[in-house]
């Protein structure tokens, strides 16, 4: 007998509570409702943004939750009114909505859909509408994916179908960290052919943004990480310079002032600190930078006249990609050996393990 119509028991990852370790539980997944798919996941990958929910974002809001948002998987079954998908069809879940019909998604400047949890409360992060249960409880699905389960229910404006050729255990990152670091320096930056860029922090997002200045045709691309062991890396994606700001007593700017005569082009924060986004620190003459790194922690500020004399300071959410496109453009790049993925891989880990992946992030091992 299928699923399809049936409440699904199945294992995932509950965060009961900020700064607790998440707990391998068994949930109830709910049938999926009128347009909404319910997926099987097979891989997830583990992002900042996951890490920084659970420890680093101050806030109670948004537990219990099933954190996750970069997964891939295989459509179950579907609610009333969904044509798009079937069951078996491989997919991604999506953070970001792609209506298709409201004035964002109908503009080429935006990838900000109307519907979708990223219209409402950022220290939720997440809609209050969910299809999870555990011990009688509602739980919250991260970012309306939750991929630290094995099977989730996502509205079908959050979902990418994807080549059916594409191996899940690898395009999963796609999900967010290849295409926000890649669409930050292709899509936002719109990095220039023989220009310069510097990107700050070398996670699976910076080392994306690398790779993106480098299919954009940069000259120079200069790593910064303070930890030393990214370069090596780095270098596979393009990058041409390193540097790290521990080996250096001048503030970081001045470091790359006088390494590019005046400043970089073009700039990219992949760290998700606001003393590293502050304009000081990407000291461009004319330059753009841009924010990728997640924080709603603090402000931050700059004197206008950084702005006045002609610099740009851009954010990037996703990589600006509307989202199903971009997702299924960047699969099919992948499988035409057009962008990298399988060198982002570190670990390959069980569900059970998702802790141990977490701390592998929060000390750079991954
Ligand atoms: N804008 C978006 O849509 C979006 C999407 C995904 C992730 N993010 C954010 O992007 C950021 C990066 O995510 P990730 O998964 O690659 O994280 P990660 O933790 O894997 O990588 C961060 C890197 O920054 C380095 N770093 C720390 N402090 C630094 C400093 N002062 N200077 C230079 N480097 C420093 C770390 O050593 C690490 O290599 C996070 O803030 C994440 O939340 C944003
Ligand atoms: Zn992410
Ligand atoms: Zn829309």
């Amino acid at each position: 007998m299928g699923t399809a119509g049936k409440v699904i028991k199945c294992k995932a990852a509950v965060a009961w509570a900020a700064n607790q370790p998440l707990v391998i539980e068994e949930i109830e997944v709910a049938p999926p409702q009128a347009n909404e798919v319910r997926i099987k996941i097979v891989a997830t990958g583990v992002c900042h943004t996951d890490l920084y929910h659970l420890f680093e974002g101050m806030h109670q809001k948004g537990f219990p939750v099933v954190l996750g948002h970069e997964g891939a998987g295989i459509v179950e079954s579907v609610g009333p009114g969904v044509t798009e998908f079937q069951p078996g069809d491989k997919v991604i879940p999506l953070f970001v909505a792609q209506c298709g019909e409201c004035r964002f998604c109908k503009s080429p400047k935006t990838n900000q859909c109307e519907k979708g949890w990223a219209n409402k409360d950022y220290d939720v992060m997440s809609n209050f509408e969910s299809r999870f249960t555990c011990r009688g409880q509602k739980v919250l699905q991260f970012m309306g994916t939750s991929t630290f389960s094995e099977y989730t229910v996502v509205e079908q404006l959050c979902v990418a179908k994807i080549d059916p050729a594409a191996p899940l255990d690898k395009v999963c990152l796609l999900g967010c960290g290849i295409c926000t670091g890649y669409g930050a320096a292709v899509n936002t930056a719109k990095v220039e052919e023989g220009s310069s860029c510097a990107v700050f922090g070398l996670g699976a997002v910076g080392l994306a943004a690398v790779m993106g200045c480098k299919a954009a045709g940069a000259k120079r691309i200069i790593a910064v990480d303070t930890n030393p062991e990214k370069f090596d890396k780095a270098k596979i994606f393009g990058a041409t310079d390193f540097v790290n700001p521990k080996d250096h007593s001048k503030p970081i700017h001045e470091v790359l002032r006088e390494m590019t005569n005046g400043g970089v082009d073009f700039s990219m924060e992949c760290v998700g600190n606001v003393e590293v986004m502050g304009f000081r620190i990407h000291y461009q003459r004319l330059g753009v930078s841009v924010i990728v790194g997640w924080t709603n922690l603090h402000d931050f500020s700059a004197r206008p006249i950084t702005l006045i004399s002609g610099r740009t300071w851009k954010g990037s959410f996703f990589g600006g990609f509307k989202s199903k496109d971009g997702v299924a453009l960047m699969v099919k790049a992948y499988l035409n050996n057009k962008v990298k993925v399988d060198e982002f891989i570190t670990h390959n880990m069980s569900l059970d393990q998702v802790n141990d992946a977490l701390e592998l992030m929060k000390h750079g091992k991954w």
